[in-house]
């Protein structure tokens, strides 16, 4: 990736974005926005936006009025930017939260989630045989990160969710909540049963990250066919990912919801559907 002009400046009318969030300083976003900026030769701008949630509301009139083409909006002011949106795409407004804001030319703010999108594009990238359709799947957690996989996965036509959560009055307020006869509130730990007929075991907990506990769970009734994912992608090979490859099942690790739901943004704010290769994934993960 060698730039174009080694002197390449912002411009005049540069697109500006970002990302929102407190704190905002492990946010990979800039680097990844950074590098299909670089790669497309685009006039643009992503960069961090470290917000007080008390100032939240402010700075995103603010990056409006400054001519901000959009920002993402992080941990924990996606539900807080909901009520500030003057429309809300039918993902953003089922998941409960905005991960992408696109400030329209007349002003108005447009909410949008794209964490399921993400979830989706990534498996349909690494697991491209995979029908979603085809058997039940286990999503472990009851967190904001299961309802996107959740709506995700019955919008894919998937038959049956079974959820298991540490509090399970969690994930039945969840699965009441999303209404749909195919979710199935499910014992966690999960009783060995619940997956001897699964397709596609999901972890959306925070289990198994670095410096967290790492997830304790018996694969030994899956069948060997079923795909395994965790959205945890430090480390990229998570102790569930690692116990399901080595007895033989296909997996794939977190990087790429990350990297895919970053997409529907770059698109609106920069003019380009950007590709996720693995040079990016290399670059994203590479130290500065
Ligand atoms: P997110 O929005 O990223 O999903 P969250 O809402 O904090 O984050 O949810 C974190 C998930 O990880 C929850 O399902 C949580 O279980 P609880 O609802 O019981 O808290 C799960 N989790 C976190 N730490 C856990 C632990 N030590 N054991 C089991 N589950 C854990």
């Amino acid at each position: 990736m060698t730039p174009r002009n080694p002197f390449r400046t912002l411009s005049g009318t540069s697109r500006l974005a970002g990302v929102m969030g407190w704190p905002v300083s492990h946010s990979k976003s800039p680097r990844l926005h950074g590098y299909w900026l670089a790669k497309y030769g685009i006039d643009g701008c992503y960069m961090p936006l470290p917000v007080e949630p008390d100032n939240f509301q402010a700075a995103l009139i603010s990056l409006r009025n400054l001519g901000f083409s959009g920002v993402n909006v992080t941990i924990p002011q996606k539900e807080m930017a909901m009520p500030e949106c003057d429309e809300l795409s039918d993902r953003a407004r089922r998941i409960g939260a905005v991960n992408t804001v696109t400030f329209a030319k007349d002003g108005r703010m447009l909410g949008d989630n794209t964490d399921g999108f993400g979830f989706m594009e990534n498996l349909r990238q690494e697991a491209p045989n995979a029908a979603f359709c085809s058997g039940p799947a286990v999503v472990l957690g009851a967190g904001g990160a299961s309802r996107a996989v959740l709506i995700a996965l019955l919008d894919e036509g998937s038959p049956q969710i079974r959820i298991a959560n540490r509090t399970r009055k969690r994930a039945e307020d969840l699965a009441t909540e999303i209404n749909d006869p195919r979710i199935k509130v499910v014992d966690w730990p999960l009783a060995p049963e619940t997956l001897c007929d699964v397709f596609l075991v999901v972890n959306t907990t925070s289990l198994g990250m670095v410096g967290q506990p790492k997830l304790e769970i018996d694969l030994d009734g899956l069948p060997k066919s079923a795909l395994v994912t965790d959205i945890v992608y430090a480390p990229l090979m998570t102790d569930l990912l690692g116990q399901a490859k080595a007895r033989g099942n296909p997996v794939v690790d977190g990087l790429g919801m990350l990297l895919h739901q970053a997409r529907p943004g770059f698109h609106r704010w920069f003019g380009i559907d950007p590709e996720v290769t693995q040079e990016l994934r290399d670059f994203v993960l590479s130290p500065d």
